[in-house]
């Protein structure tokens, strides 16, 4: 039996400069260090915007901070005339692991389609960082064609031609349960968990998809982070608006 180790993420967005965001890394290690957290049962990675990475990732190898770091999106390109875009190879050289790919905010406001997605998660991968890829419906999509459908024919396409043997994370984001504060039910959230679990066994064989971790995304609080991490395909959390808040981020991560 493999066991997923939990991963408690938290997707800043925009939100913290590179002062508050030191203040808030070292503001959560003490948090979770006074209430005996122990690194290593579950996973705690920050995302911050690119203009913290080097402050943050700095810090927490000064003082051996046990969190992962994240950037929130990554070129699909390498290097060049690509004005305004960074390279997974510079993410990688600040000791990023992991890199956000395909959030609906991106696909929203920034046009990305599936292809493009697609690209990215391939760039990270060639990169060394673990592309943490973003799917989930629309409150239309939900209505016209149910939970799963839009989210499972978004991964396939953002899995096709991966290696199989890459670590890769993904995340189930309801759109309308995004920033909403009304939350996908547990067993909605294990319902489309475990289709996209199936996605990953079809397209990159069944020892990826019993090691993937598959986290679920959308108005988790400290009040409800238990209930989905109580069903067995949801591995952990991606967080928003209470990644923001030092004492409500380190009691989901401190869910147990
Ligand atoms: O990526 C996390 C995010 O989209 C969820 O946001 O504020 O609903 O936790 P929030």
């Amino acid at each position: 039996v493999v066991t997923r180790t939990p991963l408690i993420a938290g997707n800043w967005k925009m939100n913290l400069d590179h002062l508050q965001a030191v203040a808030f890394v070292q503001k959560l290690h003490w948090t979770l260090k006074d209430a005996k957290f122990e690194a290593g049962a579950v996973e705690v990675a920050v995302f911050p915007p690119f203009t913290n990475i080097r402050s943050v990732q700095t810090l927490i190898d000064a003082d051996k901070i046990p969190f992962s770091l994240g950037a929130q999106d990554v070129s699909a390109h390498e290097s060049g005339a690509y004005t305004g875009e960074i390279s997974g190879l510079f993410l990688h050289k600040l000791k990023c692991g992991y890199v956000i790919i395909g959030h609906s905010e991106r696909r929203e406001y920034h046009n990305e389609t599936d292809e493009i997605v697609a690209a990215k998660v391939k760039a990270a991968i060639k990169h060394s960082l673990v592309p943490v890829i973003c799917v989930g419906e629309t409150a239309e999509d939900l209505e016209k064609h149910g939970a799963s459908a839009v989210p499972v024919a978004q991964l396939r396409v953002a899995l096709d031609g991966v290696d199989p043997k890459a670590d890769i994370v993904v995340a189930y984001e309801p759109v309308w349960a995004i920033g909403s504060g009304q939350a996908a039910t547990p067993t909605q959230a294990q319902d489309v968990c475990k289709a996209l679990r199936g996605v990953i066994a079809e397209t990159l064989g069944d020892e990826a998809a019993s090691r993937t971790r598959v986290l679920y995304g959308g108005s988790v609080k400290a009040n409800n982070i238990a209930s989905f991490m109580r069903e067995p395909d949801v591995d952990g959390a991606l967080v928003g608006g209470a990644s923001l808040v030092v004492d409500e981020f380190a009691a989901i991560a401190r869910f147990p």
